[in-house]
């Protein structure tokens, strides 16, 4: 296989993005309600994205300031109260979820214009979105301001709020209850309606059937199924 090489020190942060945001595919979207100081409540999608941690139970966000290096509303709010609540985006909520990316005027409530609910949280202050089938109310752990103007949230999850008809007494979750959506690079994003499973591979068969050098071929894929 030929492959190009990129030297990140001769990129400009544009192309870095392009790459990146091309090559870290399908990213999870938080989908971030938080308040600002008088109370307004304000709803942003955010790609830059992940689970980092379960004990303490940490996610990981990715704000980038605007154009003229202004901090975003959800920046700026997570900074003044210390919490945020994270709403996952299912397939019916997807173009919902566009509508909050907007630049509205400070003071607009993105969830009103969006057509959405907001519903009490249970530990912080921070309403969820109720049309969500999941949310996770955090509060700051830690705030890393990079020299750029961009501000990495680390959140520590205090609560999870999980429609019941997709989490069972196990609290194994419905992936396909859940819908989630993913972000790929530009426009595109993706579903999570095609799964398969994959086993882990016991060391002791490993050892005893695996044929050195040779690549196993690729597990079956199986069709969607609930979990
Ligand atoms: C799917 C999606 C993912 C996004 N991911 C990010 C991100 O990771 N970081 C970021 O700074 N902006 C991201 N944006 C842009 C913000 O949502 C947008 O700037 C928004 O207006 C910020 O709102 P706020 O000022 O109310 O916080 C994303 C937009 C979309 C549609």
């Amino acid at each position: 296989m030929s492959t190009r090489t990129f030297d990140f020190a001769d990129l400009a942060g544009r192309d870095q993005y392009k790459l990146l945001t091309g090559l870290v595919v399908p990213r999870p979207i938080a989908w971030v309600t938080s308040l600002d100081a008088d109370g307004v409540l304000n709803a942003a999608p955010f790609s830059f994205f992940n689970v980092l941690s379960s004990e303490p139970p940490i996610i990981g966000l990715g704000l980038e300031p605007r154009p003229d290096g202004s901090l975003k509303d959800t920046a700026a709010n997570i900074r003044e109260r210390g919490e945020f609540t994270v709403n996952i985006v299912s397939n019916a909520l997807v173009e919902a979820m566009t509508v909050c990316a907007i630049t509205f005027p400070h003071g607009v409530e993105e969830l009103t214009e969006a057509g959405l609910t907001p519903a009490p949280g249970f530990k912080v202050a921070t309403p969820r979105i109720a049309e969500a089938r999941a949310a996770l109310e955090c509060k700051v752990f830690q705030l890393i301001a990079l020299p750029t103007g961009r501000t990495i949230v680390l959140g520590e999850v205090i609560a999870a709020h999980v429609a019941d008809a997709i989490v069972n007494d196990r609290l194994h979750v419905d992936a396909h209850g859940l819908d989630a959506v993913g972000r790929m690079g530009g426009a595109a994003y993706a579903t999570t309606r095609y799964l398969f499973d994959l086993d882990r591979i016991d060391p002791a068969a490993w050892q005893e059937n695996h044929d050195p050098g040779q690549r196993r071929p690729h597990a079956s894929w199986t069709p969607p199924r609930k979990c």
